[in-house]
């Protein structure tokens, strides 16, 4: 679904992309050869390995293989590096997303308690280091609560700013929630629904008809965050053809 969409949005802009879809038994030295081809294709100017992984492939060392000026997801470890003190090259896309729909509906973080549930490299980390940084979108309080935390709920509810983003479908429930918080629901799950044609249905990390109810403002999934994410990668991929005069 993500990969469909991010050709999708791609064509929609006149972006060229291609899919390299590789076997699911496919060696990590395999992916790092392909990796390695797009790296050097100048006529390739943004690259994404899609996760999650097979288990015999390293994410640490597939992320790394990613030429950093292409690296339009923002995970290699130097682009993280620049993230985090403050000189991004690029900025990844769900947490820029996330910063963009919160800026854009009026709900700015600044000076805000955000809590974060999910501490993942895709979402949770490069979000909080997002949130906490001096200028547009930033000088949240950050909490980052995650599988280890005792009483979620309670931390959860000290949230004038809730996203979560940990797969677990419905997770958040009304009384998890303070009155007049703002949900981002960062979560994307498929369950059965046999109310449908297809058997199931998306829900996200949150059970939104509950949380609707306490919330002053949550996103809806899918419809939310994830085509925020898209247009946030769309606009790293033009940053990096742009920054080498493509
Ligand atoms: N899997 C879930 N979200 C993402 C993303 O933003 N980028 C990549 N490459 N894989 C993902």
């Amino acid at each position: 679904m993500y990969v469909k969409a991010k050709a999708k949005g791609s064509e929609e802009l006149g972006i060229h992309s291609e899919v390299v879809q590789l076997p699911a038994d496919t060696t990590e030295d395999q992916l790092l050869k392909e990796v390695a081809k797009l790296n050097n294709r100048a006529d390739v100017h943004g690259i994404l390995v899609q996760q999650p992984l097979p288990a015999q492939i390293r994410t640490e060392k597939a992320v790394a293989a990613v030429s950093p000026l292409k690296d339009v997801d923002c995970f290699h470890p130097v682009n993280v590096g620049l993230l985090l003190i403050g000189t991004p090259r690029f900025v990844p896309a769900t947490p820029a997303g996330v910063q963009e729909l919160l800026l854009r509906s009026g709900n700015d973080p600044a000076g805000k308690r955000v809590t974060i549930l999910g501490r993942s490299n895709i979402v949770g980390k490069p979000l909080a280091a997002l949130l906490v940084q001096k200028g547009r979108g930033g000088n949240a309080t950050v909490t980052v609560a995650h599988s280890a935390t005792k009483d979620i709920a309670a931390v959860l509810r000290t949230g004038e700013i809730i996203v979560v983003a940990i797969g677990q479908p419905r997770f958040v429930k009304a009384d998890m929630v303070r009155k007049g918080a703002v949900v981002i629901d960062v979560g994307i799950n498929r369950v059965p629904d046999s109310a449908t044609k297809s058997g199931t249905r998306l829900v996200g990390d949150v059970d939104f008809d509950a949380v609707k109810e306490v919330a002053a403002a949550i996103t809806p999934v899918p419809g939310g965050v994830g085509p925020m994410t898209i247009a946030m990668l769309l606009t790293n991929t033009i940053r990096a053809a742009e920054a080498v005069g493509g």
